[in-house]
C-alpha cells in the first residue's frame, strides 16, 4: 500500500481513485494525526507539497520506506538539492506514475542495496534534468476508463481576431445540422463566446477543474449550456490563464464520452489549455487570414502538436484568383494544406454586430462544410468511424 500525503483531501482522494484504477492501493493522509500506527503493509510514501522535514523523516524511519516528492510543476534543479536535504529520495511529476514509483516500493528496495536505483543525491549536480515539461508530452490526469467516442476538433491559430471563435460556432452549427451531438468548449480565457451566444455564465469551464472523473449524462449536461443552435456550449471560466492541464484534460475526456464531436475554441497562444487541446485533438484547424502576419510562426506551432492539421483562410476579401494564389503560397510556406477559404461575410458580420448568433450566408456555410470534409471530419471518414464505434459497442443512443 502507498501512503499518499496530501493536505488537499479532495485532490488526495482523486489521486487515490486514479491509482486504484491502475491497481495501486493507496491511503490518503491529510493531517499528521492520520499517519497510521502500523506500517507493515506500507510500501512507499508519496508527499505532495507542504509537509515538514520532520514528518518526512519520521515516516521514512517508522515505516522504512522511500519518500517521494510529487511535484505539480517541474521544479528547478536547485530545488532538487533542497528536497534531497529534506529527506526525499526522489522527485516525481504529478500524477504519480505507478510504474515509476514501483521501483521505490519497499520490496524493490532490496535492489537499491545492489545499486540499481538512482537516488536523488546521484541526480543532484549531475547532468541537468529536464527543467520544464514540454506540455505536449504531458498526459492529462484523467485516465480513460472507456474509449472516447467523439472526434475532437481543435480550432486554433496564432493571431487573435482571425475568426477562431466564429469558425468554431459555424462548425458546431454545421455538425448539428447533420444531427450530431456537438459540444463546443471555450478554452480561451479571453474569449467572448458566451457573450456572443447571449448566455449567462452560471456554468463555466472552471467546473471541470473539480468534477469527478466519471459523471452521468445528466450531470454533464448541468455543466454545459444548451444553445439555440441545439449544440452544447461550455463557456470559459474565471481563471485568468484558462483551464489547467488537469481541467482541460477532464473536460475533453468527459464530453468526449458523451458527444459525437467536441469542438475546442482555443486561445491564440501557448496556454496550457491550448496545448492539451492540440494534444487531444483528432484534427487541428488553424485559422489565418490572407494577411501574412497571421501565419508567421504557425508552422512550428502546428509541428509541435504533431496532429493532422489543416489551414482555413478566413475573412478573405481578395478576388478568387488572388486568394487561391495566397492559399497555395501559404500551403507551400507552412507545409500545411489550406482546406477552405471563407470570405468576409457581411451578413455574418452584421449578425454578430447586432448581437445575434453567428450564422453565415449560404456560401459561408458551404465553405465550412467543405472544410469539414476536406479535413476528414465528416464524409466518408466520419461514417467509417461511426461504423467502427458501433462494432465495438460503445454506441448507445
Ligand atoms: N468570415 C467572416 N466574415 C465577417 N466577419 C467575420 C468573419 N469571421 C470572423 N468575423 C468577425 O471577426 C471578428 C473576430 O472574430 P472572432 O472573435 O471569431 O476571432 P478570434 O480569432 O476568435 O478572436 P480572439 O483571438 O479575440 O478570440 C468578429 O467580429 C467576427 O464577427
Ligand atoms: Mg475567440
Amino acid at each position: 500500500m502507498w501512503l499518499l500525503f496530501d493536505k488537499d483531501p479532495v485532490r488526495g482522494d482523486r489521486t487515490r481513485r486514479y491509482l486504484d484504477r491502475q491497481g495501486v492501493a493507496a491511503r490518503v493522509v491529510a493531517r499528521e494525526e492520520e499517519i497510521p500506527g502500523d506500517g507493515r503493509d506500507v510500501d512507499v510514501a508519496v508527499f505532495m507539497e507542504g509537509w515538514s522535514e520532520a514528518t518526512v523523516r519520521r515516516v521514512k524511519e517508522t515505516f522504512g520506506v522511500a519518500a517521494l516528492y510529487c511535484a505539480l510543476d517541474a521544479p528547478q534543479p536547485e530545488r532538487y538539492a533542497e528536497l534531497s536535504q529534506a529527506g526525499y529520495d526522489d522527485v516525481i511529476p504529478y500524477p504519480p506514475s505507478p510504474e515509476y514509483v514501483r521501483q521505490w516500493e519497499r520490496r524493490a528496495s532490496q535492489q537499491a542495496a545492489e545499486g540499481e536505483l538512482m537516488s536523488l543525491e546521484s541526480l543532484v549536480g549531475t547532468a541537468p534534468r529536464k527543467t520544464s515539461y514540454t506540455h505536449l508530452d504531458t498526459r492529462p490526469f484523467v485516465e480513460k476508463p472507456t474509449p472516447r467516442r467523439a472526434k475532437v476538433i481543435a480550432v486554433t491559430g496564432i493571431k487573435g481576431g482571425v475568426g477562431k471563435t466564429t469558425l468554431s460556432v459555424l462548425i458546431a452549427n454545421a455538425l448539428m445540422a447533420k444531427g450530431r451531438r456537438v459540444v463546443l468548449a471555450e478554452l480561451d480565457p479571453q474569449g467572448n463566446l458566451a457573450g456572443l451566444m447571449k448566455q449567462d455564465r452560471v456554468v463555466t469551464a472552471d467546473r471541470f477543474e473539480t468534477l469527478p472523473d466519471a459523471v452521468t449524462d445528466p450531470e454533464l449536461e448541468q455543466n454545459m449550456l444548451r444553445t439555440e443552435g441545439g449544440w452544447w456550449l461550455i463557456p470559459k471560466g474565471e481563471r485568468p490563464l484558462g483551464l489547467s492541464r488537469d481541467g482541460a484534460g477532464r473536460l475533453i475526456h468527459l464530453t468526449g464520452q458523451y458527444a459525437d464531436y467536441v469542438v475546442l475554441d482555443t486561445h491564440a497562444s501557448r496556454l496550457v489549455s491550448t496545448l492539451v487541446g492540440l494534444q487531444e485533438a483528432d484534427v487541428v484547424l488553424a485559422v489565418t487570414t490572407a494577411d501574412r502576419t497571421t501565419w508567421t510562426d504557425l508552422r512550428p506551432f502546428l509541428q509541435a502538436a504533431d496532429k493532422p492539421a489543416y489551414l482555413v483562410m478566413n475573412r478573405v476579401r481578395e478576388r478568387r484568383r488572388k486568394a487561391n494564389d495566397v492559399a497555395l503560397f501559404l500551403t507551400r510556406e507552412t507545409g500545411y494544406k489550406v482546406v477552405g477559404i471563407l470570405r468576409e461575410d457581411q451578413a455574418l458580420y452584421e449578425r454578430v454586430q447586432q448581437g445575434l448568433v453567428p450564422m453565415g450566408s449560404r456560401k459561408t456555410g458551404d465553405a465550412v462544410r467543405a472544410v469539414l470534409r476536406a479535413a476528414g471530419v465528416t464524409g466518408g471518414d466520419s461514417e467509417a468511424s461511426v461504423e467502427h464505434v458501433k462494432r465495438k459497442g460503445w454506441w448507445k443512443r
